[in-house]
């Protein structure tokens, strides 16, 4: 599969996705947003791969945000189209996604850079990160997710703040507001988050993706949270992953998951 502005690698059971705009600081046109959609949708279905973890080329940027030249002559319609789009086919595409999401952020997460890493299901950062919604100073809100994924990773007040100045945070501040769960030096944040990824790849795909489901549940308002816990705590007892791993901790052995339902 040929893309534009992606570039996939793999590693045993790990994909390391690249958006690959640098000259635009990786902000994400329509073609992007496209093309990411493609490559997920791709990355869940293929049952060797485990873990993914989604960075932006270069040493400045993660995402600097929704391509401003694209939308910048939209009307009241084709605003609210981009939103709608967006969020199917990315944000919460990710967030919903049945395999693992770490974003690594690794410069600039603005506007909807940050909205693509709040759609992770985590996020490391390097020092040199720096995150904002700074939309309110174009004219315009957060309008994939980022007013209701920042609260809930921040909380109300934080997330007010920092929507309201449109200002920026840097990686001490996002990791002390719980945005990020590490700070790491820039050489080393792709090596900190493939340790991560290892750890996860060697636990049950089928578990982790019923967990995946089990949280989110909990943040959204139309869904049980716990309800929905209960029904897919209960489909893991039909799983192959299951039983090789409660077989494998009884038999004092390591458990190899092959991610059957
Ligand atoms: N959309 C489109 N192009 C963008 C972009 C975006 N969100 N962010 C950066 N770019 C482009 C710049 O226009 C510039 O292109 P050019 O070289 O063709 O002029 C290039 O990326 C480099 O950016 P530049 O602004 O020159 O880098 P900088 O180091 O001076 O500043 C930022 C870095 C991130 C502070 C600055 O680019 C910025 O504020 N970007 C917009 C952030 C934003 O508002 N995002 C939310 C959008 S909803």
């Amino acid at each position: 599969m040929d893309y534009r502005n992606l570039q996939i690698e793999t590693e045993g059971h790990l994909a390391l996705l690249t958006i690959e705009r640098p000259k635009k600081l990786n902000a994400l046109n329509k073609e992007t947003i496209a093309e990411l959609h493609r490559a997920f949708a791709i990355l869940e279905e293929d049952r060797n791969i485990r873990i993914i973890i989604l960075t932006g080329s270069g040493e400045k940027a993660f995402v600097a945000g929704a391509d401003i030249s694209e939308f910048a002559s939209y009307s009241v319609e084709e605003g609210a189209q981009l939103a709608t789009e967006g969020q199917q086919l990315l944000f919460n595409f990710v967030e919903n996604l049945s395999t693992p999401v770490i974003a690594a952020v690794n410069g600039f997460a603005l506007g909807g850079g940050l909205e693509l890493a709040m759609s992770c299901h985590f996020r490391v950062a390097s020092e040199n990160a720096r995150m904002g919604l700074p939309e309110v100073s174009l004219g315009v809100i957060p309008g994939y997710g980022g007013t209701q994924r920042l609260p809930q990773l921040i909380g109300k007040g934080r997330a007010m703040e920092m929507i309201m100045t449109g200002g920026m945070i840097d990686a001490a501040t996002a990791l002390r507001y719980g945005l990020i769960n590490h700070v790491v030096e820039q050489h080393e944040l792709m090596e900190f988050c493939r340790n991560l990824a290892l750890k996860i790849a060697n636990n049950s795909p089928v578990a982790i993706s019923y967990a995946i489901k089990a949280v989110n549940a909990g943040f959204k308002n139309n869904v049980l949270g716990f309800s929905t816990e209960i029904e897919s705590f209960g489909a893991c007892f039909g799983t192959e992953d299951f039983k090789e791993g409660t077989t494998a901790f009884l038999e004092k052995r390591k458990a190899q998951f092959t991610g059957t339902r």
